[in-house]
């Protein structure tokens, strides 16, 4: 997508072979500002630290990831302790266990010595079709923005997306943020409602910048007043990402996300989450007993970092001294709450029915 008029991926192949490099997504919006991956503990840091972060970019990183191991030590016992040290990274996206699972197979019957070529390959192709997934996530979803402009009397349609589940989130396009491209791209009057999301803010310092990058109209708003919107019909349609889909459709995504489900079915506001394919997790059915949820470090509630009037970045503390804080980083909204699911594959109803019928080898039988 496009930064400063040039067109840029999340990841990608550094131009001498040797290593990857990234978008630190820590500097946004204040800096744009690209690192260089070169060893496996370089990106299990990145993703660690959330220099890279979304449950798909979470699972390329981790890729070329292991590609980088197997440049550095294509050995049978380096494959296993870089896939080990890499699945450890991040516990809720479920993208970080299909990427590594794929590479895995991939690369653990072939002679050492053709390793390295094989898994920049390889992680090169599952770069290439997540943009293809999430353009084909766009083409679908473009199709609900369409129905909600056809029966809008003026205005915009109003989106309201949460945290960053757009092309930052994702090697390009976004999940929930690609419909809202296409429709912009194919002059639709669409203005998006962006949650700031608290603590890290992906929302106001991503979301916000890459919609401005691509002149998108939006307004970010603080987490509490996607509700009060909603009430007075100044929200068509809620689109957001999901970091773990179950078999029967239980969403989990950034904290917050559940909360915005509840208001949408209160003020019958619409409310999508736009996934690809390796979000889903085959193996759960109910996603709040069952999906491990991230808990954080205190500091980031605690504290918050901004630029300053001279330009200077600074951080500065929020809490009365001595408070106790937790810091729970995603929430599973019930498949009930959810009206659809935006796939590559189509839109389907958040139900084990739904799933199965688009992905009929995957589902559990
Ligand atoms: O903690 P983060 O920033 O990695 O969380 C990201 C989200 O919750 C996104 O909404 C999700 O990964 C979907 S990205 C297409």
């Amino acid at each position: 997508m496009k930064v400063n008029g040039g067109l840029y991926r999340t990841i990608w192949l550094a131009d001498d072979g040797q290593a990857v490099e990234i978008i630190d997504q820590t500097r946004l919006p204040h800096e744009f500002v690209t690192a260089r991956l070169s060893s496996v503990d370089d990106a299990a840091r990145a993703i660690v630290t959330m220099q890279t972060r979304g449950a798909p970019l979470i699972g390329i990183t981790a890729a070329y990831g292991m590609a980088l191991a197997m440049a550095q030590d294509p050995s049978d016992q380096n494959l296993e302790a870089s896939y080990a040290k890499l699945i450890d990274t991040r516990p809720t996206a479920i993208n970080l266990r299909w990427a590594l699972d794929q590479m895995r197979h991939a690369i653990a019957p072939l002679e050492t010595k053709v390793r390295r070529r094989a898994a920049f390959d390889r992680a090169g192709a599952m770069a290439d079709q997540d943009i293809d997934r999430c353009r084909r996530i766009g083409a679908n979803g473009l199709t609900l923005i369409e129905a909600a402009a056809a029966q809008k009397k003026d205005g915009p349609v109003n989106v309201l997306t949460h945290c960053n589940a757009g092309w930052l989130a994702t090697v390009d396009w976004g999940t929930a943020t690609a419909p809202i491209y296409m429709a912009f791209d194919k002059g639709i009057d669409i203005h998006v409602w962006v949650d700031e999301t608290r603590p890290r803010n992906q929302g106001a310092a991503l979301t916000a910048w890459e919609l401005g990058h691509h002149g998108v109209p939006h307004t970010v708003i603080a987490d509490n007043v996607g509700g009060h919107l909603m009430q007075h019909g100044l929200v068509d349609l809620c689109i957001t990402g999901s970091d773990r889909t179950t078999a029967r459709g239980d969403v989990c995504n950034k904290i917050g996300t559940y909360l915005k489900a509840l208001a949408a079915h209160d003020n019958n506001v619409p409310f999508y989450v736009a996934l690809p394919g390796p979000t889903i997790d085959w193996t759960l059915d109910d996603g709040v007993s069952e999906i491990p949820i991230e808990q954080r470090d205190g500091v980031e509630v605690r504290e918050i970092s901004g630029r300053t009037a001279d330009g200077r970045i600074e951080t500065i503390s929020l809490v009365a001294p001595g408070s106790p804080v937790a810091n729970y980083a995603f929430d599973v909204t019930p498949a009930r709450l959810v009206t659809g699911l935006i796939t590559e594959r189509g839109i389907c109803p958040a139900s084990a029915d739904g799933l199965r019928r688009l992905y009929p080898q995957q589902a559990k039988t």
